[in-house]
């Protein structure tokens, strides 16, 4: 079945083409990240143009990778949500339009079952898994059995991958935060800070704005030899990252014990959560999608984790980790072969779309 995948759901714009469920002939993303890093994050009209801009060039040359003609197509798979309102729309009517001109049915799909879907291109989809999604906007645990899902946990506060980007934010390491924390980790010593690991009443749930404010409390204290009391994993409050930002660069020692301290703590709650969640379903895969499963450091552990204990960990490849369009067209085939009824002309993009 040959697949075009569309996804818009934030500041990336890309066009896929899949021929069958696990054949990519050709994947294109346009990022406007350098546009809206002198921000410090993604802002939304910006992005929202961005994917305006490109959709038309980006879907061309999708087609041309793939040596795919309009009229070969046998299926349009569209990102309807969640995301920001304004990207998504783009997408979605570009797909309408599609769909109506060419007389090529349409596939609905949600962005975060679309990470996890990533993770089977090229292998079988096991009877049931565990999913982690771990991204900018969602952090969760999720059961599948066949084509049902269900929730098992999710964050509280911020999502892994905001984190990332946040705790980047308050020591100047600019956007996006998860790429850069991971290579300044590698200079660091994991164990120079602890944190404490925050309890949660649904041990499937995550939270880590309480790691936010302990970073932001030990850089304070570096700064202006603040006297911090005991450093919390668990207070949340709101916090001034552009403030901590603009003051003076910190020392070099301090950035790469932090950031290699906070990724540690981060992933082994990931793994301690994601292996729990396994045995508690009693499952033997576990599968990981959204941008920060791009983190090397969480797929060593997890993998090495997992092992241990039997269970078989699988990431979506590299380039498939970030938003991508070719995991909206493989989720898009999975739920057509799942017999679920097509989108109509009707369709609406859905900025807050639950996975389950
Ligand atoms: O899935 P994604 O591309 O977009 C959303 O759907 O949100 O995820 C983006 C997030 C950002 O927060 C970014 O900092 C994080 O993924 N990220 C990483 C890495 N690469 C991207 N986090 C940790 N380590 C990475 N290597
Ligand atoms: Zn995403």
């Amino acid at each position: 079945m040959l697949t075009l995948g569309i996804e818009t759901s934030c500041d990336e714009t890309s066009c896929a083409v899949l021929d069958g469920k696990d054949r990519i002939l050709s994947n294109v993303v346009s990022s406007s990240l350098a546009r809206h890093r002198p921000f410090g994050g993604v802002v939304p009209e910006i992005a929202s143009r961005h994917c305006l801009e490109q959709i038309g060039a980006v879907y061309r040359e999708a087609l041309r990778r793939s040596s795919v003609r309009p009229s070969d197509l046998e299926l349009i798979a569209v990102t309807q949500g969640p995301g920001l309102i304004g990207s998504l729309l783009v997408g979605v009517c570009f797909a309408k339009a599609l769909s109506y001109g060419l007389r090529v049915p349409l596939a609905a799909v949600n962005h975060l079952e679309a990470h996890l879907a990533a993770c089977f291109i090229g292998e079988k989809v096991p009877e049931t898994f565990v999913g982690l999604l771990v991204s900018g906007g969602h952090t969760s645990l999720s059961y599948h059995r066949g084509r049902r899902i269900r929730m098992l946990g999710s964050t509280v506060d911020d999502a892994a991958g905001e984190a990332f980007d946040k705790v980047a934010k308050l020591m100047g390491l600019g956007y996006p935060g998860g790429p850069v924390i991971e290579k300044t980790a590698l200079r660091g010593d994991r164990k120079a800070f602890r944190f404490t690991k925050p309890k949660q009443d649904n041990r499937f749930d995550f939270s880590f704005s309480g790691i936010k404010t302990a970073v932001l409390y030990e850089v304070q204290k570096h700064r202006f030899g603040l006297r911090g009391g005991k450093v919390s994993g668990t207070r949340t409050e709101k916090i001034d990252l552009h403030g901590a930002a603009a003051a003076a660069p910190l020392p070099e020692r301090f950035v790469c014990d932090m950031a290699a301290s906070f990724q540690s703590a981060v992933v082994d709650w990931l793994v301690e959560k994601t292996l729990a969640a396994a045995e508690f379903k009693r499952v033997s895969d576990v599968a990981v999608g959204g941008g920060v499963s791009a983190n090397q450091a969480l797929r060593h552990a997890l993998g090495r984790s997992a092992q241990a204990k039997g269970v078989r960990v699988l990431f979506p490849q590299r380039p498939l980790a970030l938003d991508n369009a070719a995991m909206i067209a493989r989720r898009g085939i999975e739920l057509c072969m799942a017999g679920r009824k097509k989108a109509s002309l009707r369709l609406a993009a859905l900025p807050n779309l639950k996975m389950a």
